[in-house]
């Protein structure tokens, strides 16, 4: 037997590297200024740890890189597209695989064709793009969440998970054309949807003959909490439970910027042969041609090793280990965080936190400048500037004010968190002084981009 040793090292040595230019405080103040508070509109050199998401982020490995020289650029049936969709299909065994530039491109075509005034469609919970393609349809897009995931301090496992009774009740009394499953749960803090509630949520949608997509952009982190916390899969290899969960499905929606280690590309699968062919129609009007949609030659062939590299288990230890390790610092230092830490990011509970500020003055996002001005550091508010505009244009508070600090994949060292830890310490002396925002400027959907805040 191999010793397990306590320190869990980065399974990777680093291959080339990009300078962060170090910043003084007086010049953040004034990006700040610039930037209207909104971290959004700070320029990515102005940034000394950029935790703002987890998306196309990450660091590809020496082989990804030797994929992206192999790259067939073939408008028809590239060598890559073979390559690509045979590697989709060895962890997804779905019929049809509908290649896209990114995940929001196959949420806009899936929606198109299912959504429609008067229809709900459910989810765990929507991310913002899921969200906002939905109601662009004319749908209702509905969060039905387990209450534990409301609660941030509470330590269910399984958080991701969706209440299966309120989804029978949904499903007896409205018009629901498709059932979505986020894994892992993104808004709702990073948190694992379990097997057992995968099978529920297949059930449920069975006996109403209603069709499941996974929205699946970190299914490996999700299948290795699986592995780790759920009885029954402690032996069973990571791929495997991928392809256990794939097969509850029917289809799935995919950003390849996340989990399958990539910098662009995503994907929509299909095993309805008639649907398939209707989103390969949207396809060619606004993606391309089937065998590329959205992507190069070359992105698919970095992707194809990049799902390979996903579900590493010694990656995937390491992953989920040092998402932990800034989270239990930032619990340690007595700054409320979502617990247990989810898979892709350390989840900050700015209501609690900063329980000056009412959540219409947006403590996340007074929270996300404050860490900025201090220490250079770019999360990003999930709470109510994200959510709290509604479809009739009132506000009101989202469930959560949070302020998630993601963290790209295979990009930052340990020094790098220990000084965002460090940051956060200092910030938590100073939490009673901080002040609320106003928006002074916000566009009518996804405002979280683009609004300009002054503070109060
Ligand atoms: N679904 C989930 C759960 C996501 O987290 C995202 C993106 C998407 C869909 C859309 O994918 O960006 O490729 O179009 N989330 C990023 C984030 C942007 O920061 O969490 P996309």
């Amino acid at each position: 037997m191999d010793r397990q040793w306590v320190t869990i090292i980065e399974p990777f040595r680093i291959h080339s590297v990009e300078p962060i230019s170090i910043t003084t405080r007086e010049q953040r103040e004034q990006e700040l200024e610039r930037a209207g508070y909104n971290l959004f509109n700070v320029p990515g050199p102005r940034v000394l740890v950029d935790l703002l998401t987890d998306s196309g982020t990450g660091a590809m490995s020496s082989e990804q890189w030797a994929g992206i020289q192999r790259g067939d650029e073939s408008y028809a049936g590239s060598a890559s597209w073979f390559r690509f969709r045979d590697a989709v299909r060895e962890l997804f065994p779905f019929e049809h695989v509908i290649p896209t530039h990114q995940g929001r491109a196959a949420e806009k075509i899936i929606f198109s064709v299912l959504g429609a005034r008067g229809r709900t469609i459910p989810n765990n919970t929507h991310f913002d793009t899921t969200r906002a393609n939905v109601e662009v349809s004319g749908a209702e897009a509905l969060d039905l969440p387990v209450s534990e995931s409301l609660v941030p301090s509470s330590r269910h496992p399984f958080k991701g998970n969706m209440d299966v009774e309120a989804l029978r009740r949904v499903l007896a009394e409205r018009d629901v054309p498709v059932v979505l499953m986020t894994l892992t749960n993104n808004s709702g803090g990073g948190q694992p949807v379990s097997m057992e509630n995968l099978r529920a949520v297949r059930e449920a949608c069975d006996a109403a003959d209603v069709p499941l997509l996974l929205d699946a952009c970190r299914f490996a982190e999700n299948a290795w909490f699986v592995k780790l916390r759920e009885n029954g899969y402690a032996d069973t290899p990571v791929p495997d439970i991928v392809r256990e969960m794939a097969s509850l499905a029917d289809g799935m929606t995919m950003s390849a910027k996340k989990d399958p280690l990539g910098n662009i590309g995503g994907w929509l699968a299909l095993n309805d042969d008639r649907l398939a062919e209707q989103c390969r129609k949207l396809l060619i009007l606004t993606e391309g041609f089937p065998t590329y949609g959205g992507m190069a030659g070359r992105d698919m062939d970095a992707l194809a090793q990049g799902l390979r590299e996903a579900v590493d288990e010694d990656y995937l230890r390491y992953r989920i280990r040092s998402t932990e390790y800034l989270g239990e610092a930032l619990d340690r230092a007595g700054i409320p965080v979502v617990l247990p830490v989810g898979g892709h990011a350390v989840y900050i509970d700015a209501r609690a936190f900063l329980p000056q500020i009412p959540p219409l003055e947006y403590p996340g996002q007074a929270l996300a400048a404050e860490l900025y001005r201090e220490g250079g550091i770019r999360g990003c508010e999930i709470g109510t500037v994200m959510f709290g505009r509604q479809p009739d244009g009132s506000e009101q508070p989202a469930a959560m004010d949070l302020v998630r600090l993601a963290i790209p994949r295979r990009t930052y060292t340990q020094s790098h968190v220990d000084y965002v830890i460090e940051v956060c310490e200092y910030v938590a002396e100073r939490a009673g002084e901080l002040r609320g925002l106003e928006i002074v400027e916000e566009p009518p959907v996804l405002r979280h981009f683009t609004a300009r805040f002054a503070p109060l």
